[in-house]
């Protein structure tokens, strides 16, 4: 073949193909929703026009002063829902509330502190909120860490299973008798598409949680989110057999979304061009987190998730329903979690330390 003939052929191939491009990767499940480019085909599931009023309904967001809660809070306050945010810094949530009471004068906000990374504070929150208010309509636990170098949270336990995870375990815990009560009502978790690259062995035991030999930001960061739909999906299967049928527990992939998640994506990446290829995507092709939040926005309060009883479904931008991980429908994990979870629980409320080697056994 003749130089000439083969350019033809490429670019025969290339016009055929190109256009397709965003089709076909689509189709790949990690890849789904990822960006907008790749949204071109399929309309959004959910958008902001259609949130219903939310007067009367009280809703919770961890994470609410950055990013995806920030966005969620606001979707839900000028829809007339009473937002508690849960901050880990009150400086900040500060500013995250007065930001939006700028925008909405009447919007009715509370700002509670919360450290997914330290059980006490969980425990000291979950109280308050118990006391304070007489319902909750939907919890949405939004708060998470990406690949954060290696570092035990206040309890001891390796930090993005202990915000990401065990933290959001422990609160829907304490709070669940009044979301029950509330019905019908909602849990939103939010993992990823990320939860894909998980493999086995997962760490769940301190042993293997907190060796440092064996920590990678980014496989401990994908477990993490794989343990959120295990945890969603165990809870289903617990509020089920306890005959609770108006408790709608799902669980979502936001999408690529412009936030500050990634700032420590240089432990996996270094500080070269792998760093300045994921700014490029973040600043470029990224959702905003205005588009990206309504799917957590979905999953808490459409009507349609309420009328057709959808429970233990995942979905990604925006609000489309897709599968999981193969990895993510092995019950025998999901249950392996909750116990170990429960175990760390225990020992916590009996004042004993989480790193007792009895979970190690
Ligand atoms: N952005 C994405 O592309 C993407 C993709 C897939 C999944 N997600 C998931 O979406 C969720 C929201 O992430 P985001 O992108 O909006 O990130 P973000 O902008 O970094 O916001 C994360 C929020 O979590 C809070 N937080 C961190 N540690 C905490 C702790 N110990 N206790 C209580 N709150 C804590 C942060 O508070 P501070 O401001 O005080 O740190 C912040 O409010 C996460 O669960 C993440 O895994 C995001």
């Amino acid at each position: 073949m003749c130089f000439a003939s083969f350019c033809k052929n490429c670019s025969l191939f290339l016009l055929i193909v190109v256009p397709f491009l965003p089709l076909l990767i689509d189709r790949i499940p990690m890849m789904t929703g990822m960006f907008p480019f790749l949204h071109f085909t399929t309309p959004f599931g959910f958008i902001a026009e259609e949130i219903p009023d939310l007067s009367g309904k009280t809703i919770l967001v961890t994470g609410a002063n950055a990013g995806l809660g920030f966005d969620t809070v606001r979707h839900l306050a000028r829809n007339n829902a009473e937002v508690i945010l849960a901050c880990r810094n009150m400086k900040k949530g500060n500013v995250a509330m007065e930001k939006i009471k700028e925008e909405m004068p009447n919007a009715k906000l509370h700002l509670l502190q919360l450290d997914l990374g330290n059980l006490a504070s969980v425990e000291a929150f979950a109280k308050k909120v118990n006391k304070q208010f007489k319902s909750l309509d939907s919890l949405i636990l939004n708060a998470g860490i990406m690949m954060t170098p290696y570092s035990l949270s206040d309890d001891g336990l390796q930090l993005q299973f202990a915000v990401n995870h065990l933290g959001h375990f422990y609160l829907t815990k304490m709070l669940l008798d009044l979301v029950v009560k509330s019905g019908p009502s909602t849990i939103v978790s939010l993992s990823s598409a990320g939860h894909f690259s998980a493999e086995l062995p997962l760490y769940m035991t301190p042993k293997d949680l907190n060796d440092k030999d064996k920590y990678m930001p980014d496989q401990h960061y994908a477990q993490s989110k794989l343990f959120n739909i295990y945890f969603v999906s165990k809870l289903n299967s617990r509020l089920k057999a306890g005959g609770v049928n108006n408790v709608h527990v799902n669980v979502v992939h936001p999408g690529f979304v412009r936030t500050e998640l990634g700032r420590h994506f240089h432990t996996v990446v270094g500080e070269g061009i792998g760093l300045a290829l994921f700014e490029l995507i973040n600043n470029s092709i990224a959702w905003g987190t205005e588009e990206a939040s309504l799917t957590s926005v979905y999953a808490a309060v459409s009507p349609k998730v309420f009328n057709e009883k959808i429970t233990n479904k995942y979905f990604h931008p925006i609000a489309r329903e897709t599968s999981r991980s193969w990895l993510a429908e092995r019950e025998d994990l999901a249950n392996e979690l909750w116990d170990i979870s429960e175990r760390y629980i225990t020992q916590f409320q009996n004042g004993e330390s989480l790193t007792d080697e009895k979970l190690d056994q």
